[in-house]
């Protein structure tokens, strides 16, 4: 497989976000965000992000290293508490200083930066009042997204305004695994309704400050594969579907919550205002698709409302990494098609996708053969797309240095950069080794 056999202006990128990065949490007048919180916490027992990568001393060496790389973007998020430290009011110049250097340095090695305005850290201070779930994060994160539009919207054109929401909803507002650690319909229903506001308020807010802007969204998604063809696990599976797949997107193409799929989430309606259904519109010019592991769904009793249970990648005999999910290469192209036949979506880029693996130390190299594996077979899918004249239009890799993965600590090595997180050490595994070459224009 060669570069040449993309198209010339495909995006080659690799993508980060603040709090699995960049550390200094407590430092320059930051505030604290939720993540800061949930880890701090003594019933947390996978570390904490305080130091993470130290991308906030390392920004330079490690652009530097994208550079190196012959990648061509840089996808990084914005630590919402290092601008304001309590989510509104008066911003931080040194947390506003931080994100114009990074910037800076992109241009410099003219790497493009793509910028996430929300990557899960919402600010503690929010939180303490509600979060997600109160309304007033209307106000507040449209207050966030005015403030960054302005401030770097001179230097930075491709913007995404959420980080896959049914993932900080549904962990953190639902299931109670990641920050803030709320449970429960009562919390995930106006959380998920006040971020599919958020996510269309954040887009118009772009195009009216940054015209030339070119705004995305960005969304997780799984194959959900039917145990089998029992009606009842078909059903199963729609379900699931529209849960994980369909639920962020549909409101803001115009086609409402997929709630006809999901009659249980009716009761979102509940959280309505007038002037709602076209609140939640925002025509993208792009939505960024993350594709991780497909789901084989059966029907079960619980939990109710879905109907639906996950067999765990574990139990089915299959590939997996070491997060347990399952490395299933054709999802990817499944998931291309299944979101390109929106009517609204115009441009699809990859806007995370990788995989956690034993990266054992030998002779002093990582020498990650099935790391390399999985990228080629990866973009095989997309090649297949692309020629099947799905718009696809780029890649980002998940990720560049090995990072603080949530909930799940250092353990998850994801990298193509090996980091020893005593010394910060870096080291090239076989698989940067391989992108560098593969990415080559000679
Ligand atoms: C995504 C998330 C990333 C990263 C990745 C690997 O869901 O957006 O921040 O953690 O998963 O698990």
């Amino acid at each position: 497989m060669k570069r040449k056999d993309f198209p010339k202006k495909f995006e080659w990128g690799i993508a980060s976000s603040a709090y699995q990065t960049e550390g200094a949490w407590n430092i320059d007048e930051k505030g604290p965000s939720i993540w800061d919180t949930f880890t701090n916490a003594k019933n947390f027992t996978e570390g904490n992000g305080n130091t993470a990568t130290d991308f906030y001393h390392s920004y330079k060496e490690d652009i530097l290293k994208i550079k190196d790389l012959n990648l061509s973007s840089f996808r990084f998020s914005i630590s919402w508490s290092r601008i304001f430290p309590d989510g509104i009011g008066a911003p931080n110049p040194k947390g506003v200083a931080f994100y114009h250097a990074v910037i800076a340095t992109c241009l410099e090695h003219k790497i493009t930066p793509w910028v996430t305005l929300y990557h899960w850290d919402l600010p503690q201070k929010l939180e303490e009042k509600g979060g997600w779930t109160n309304r007033e994060i209307l106000h507040w994160f449209a207050h966030y997204v005015e403030f960054c539009s302005l401030e770097y919207g001179d230097k930075v054109k491709n913007w995404m305004v959420l980080n896959e929401p049914m993932s900080y909803v549904g962990l953190g507002y639902f299931l109670g695994e990641h920050a803030p650690g709320k449970t429960g319909l009562q919390n995930f229903l106006p959380a998920a309704h006040h971020t599919v506001l958020c996510q269309a308020i954040g887009g118009k807010i772009l195009r009216k400050n940054n015209k030339n802007a070119c705004i995305g969204t960005t969304f997780s998604c799984s194959q959900v594969t039917p145990k089998n063809i029992l009606r009842r696990n078909l059903n199963a599976a729609k379900r699931l579907d529209a849960l994980l797949n369909r639920f962020f997107i549909e409101p803001a193409l115009g086609l409402g919550y997929p709630t006809e799929s999901l009659p249980g989430l009716k009761k979102i309606e509940k959280y309505f205002k007038p002037g709602d259904e076209e609140l939640m519109q925002f025509d993208f010019d792009f939505i960024g698709i993350q594709y991780y592991f497909r789901i084989v769904a059966h029907y079960s009793l619980f939990p109710p409302i879905l109907f639906a249970k996950e067999i765990p990648a574990t139990k089915r005999n299959v590939k997996t990494n070491t997060m347990g999910m399952e490395i299933y290469h054709k999802g990817l192209y499944k998931m291309l098609k299944k979101f390109s036949k929106y009517k609204g979506v115009k441009n699809i880029y990859i806007t995370e996708a990788g995989t956690c693996l034993e990266d054992s130390l030998k002779n002093g190299t990582i020498n990650d053969k099935e790391r390399i594996k999985y990228f080629k077979k990866n973009f095989k899918q997309v090649l297949k797309a692309i020629d099947k004249g799905i718009k696809v239009k780029g890649y980002f890799i998940w990720t560049l240095v090995d990072n603080f993965e949530w909930a799940e600590g250092t353990k998850p090595r994801f990298g193509i950069i090996h980091n020893d997180f005593k010394t910060q050490e870096r080291r090239f595994k076989r698989s940067a080794l391989w992108f560098q070459k593969f990415l080559s224009k000679d």
